[in-house]
């Protein structure tokens, strides 16, 4: 069965987390608001939830992101990393559920292999059935096994393009703490200029430019995020960054009416 109009919405780890406090803290007010937009969705939803706080911190004290630890060292962060994606994907389906929206977590390590940092076996068959059952999917960026490495650590970007292009997913919508993807890094320089479309004229040139992340970030900040969503773009797929602090945004998107983002075409 296809799924119709089936959308998938990236929560970014800034935006859900308290990203520069210690130990990682939920933003509830966000998640709550987050949930209420989500809400006015009508139709088949996978909701993936970037790290933040809750996944950054811990990959970072084990060394993720650093390619000479060791694998026993990596693989000893493994209970740590996936406490607090649990405590932070908890949080997203309970308020998802309390705003009348039927949804379940769906936890990448239990089903996902990598090789090197790149996913060898990720199956979906689950997620579909369980969004044919009318329930939306909630899933997070997360540490999983890796035949290489030990373990490596499986970013929610990396989740929503591989998704977007095994389901076949029309609608691709990536929230971040910033309006879209900025000439230069926007945390660096406040007078980036937003760039609302990527397409083949601009793509080296804004490639070049976006910066990385400003906080602790192991999977490579917004260059790596728009290297990834470029190369989605070239599916039949919409695909546009937006700012999720931003209010109503997200429901704008939804609602398929323009509002402050990049999108990306090709
Ligand atoms: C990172 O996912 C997941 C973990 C560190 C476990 P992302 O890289 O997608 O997270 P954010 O959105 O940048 O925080």
């Amino acid at each position: 069965m296809h799924l119709k109009f089936l959308t998938l919405v990236k929560l970014g780890g800034s935006v859900i987390t308290q990203k520069q406090i210690s130990p990682p803290t939920v933003y509830k007010m966000a998640i709550s608001r987050i949930a209420k937009e989500l809400r006015t969705h009508q139709g088949p939803l996978i909701v993936v939830l970037g790290g933040g706080a809750h996944g950054h911190q811990a990959a970072h004290i084990y060394g993720f992101g650093d390619s000479s630890t060791p694998p026993e060292k990596l693989l000893s962060g493994i209970p740590l990393i996936r406490h607090n994606m649990t405590l932070l994907s908890l949080e997203v389906e309970q308020a998802l559920n309390a705003n009348g929206l039927p949804s379940v977590v769906i936890p990448p390590f239990s089903s996902v292999s990598l090789h090197d940092g790149e996913i060898m076996n990720f199956p979906t068959d689950i997620i579909k059935w369980t969004l044919e059952a009318h329930c939306a999917v909630i899933i997070h960026g997360d540490v999983c096994l890796d035949d290489v490495r030990g373990a490596s650590i499986l970013s929610g970007d990396t989740i929503s393009v591989y998704l977007a292009k095994a389901l076949d997913i029309q609608r691709v919508f990536i929230g971040t703490d910033v309006d879209g993807i900025f000439e230069e890094n926007p945390h660096a320089n406040p007078n980036a200029t937003l760039v609302p479309v990527i397409d083949s004229s601009n793509k080296n040139f804004v490639l070049a430019g976006a910066g990385a992340s400003a906080s602790t970030d192991v999977t490579g900040g917004m260059a790596r995020k728009a290297q990834e969503l470029i190369e989605l773009a070239n599916q039949t797929t919409q695909v546009a960054v937006f700012n999720l602090t931003s209010p109503g945004r997200l429901t704008a998107l939804l609602a398929g009416k323009s509002t402050t983002c990049t999108r990306i075409e090709f």
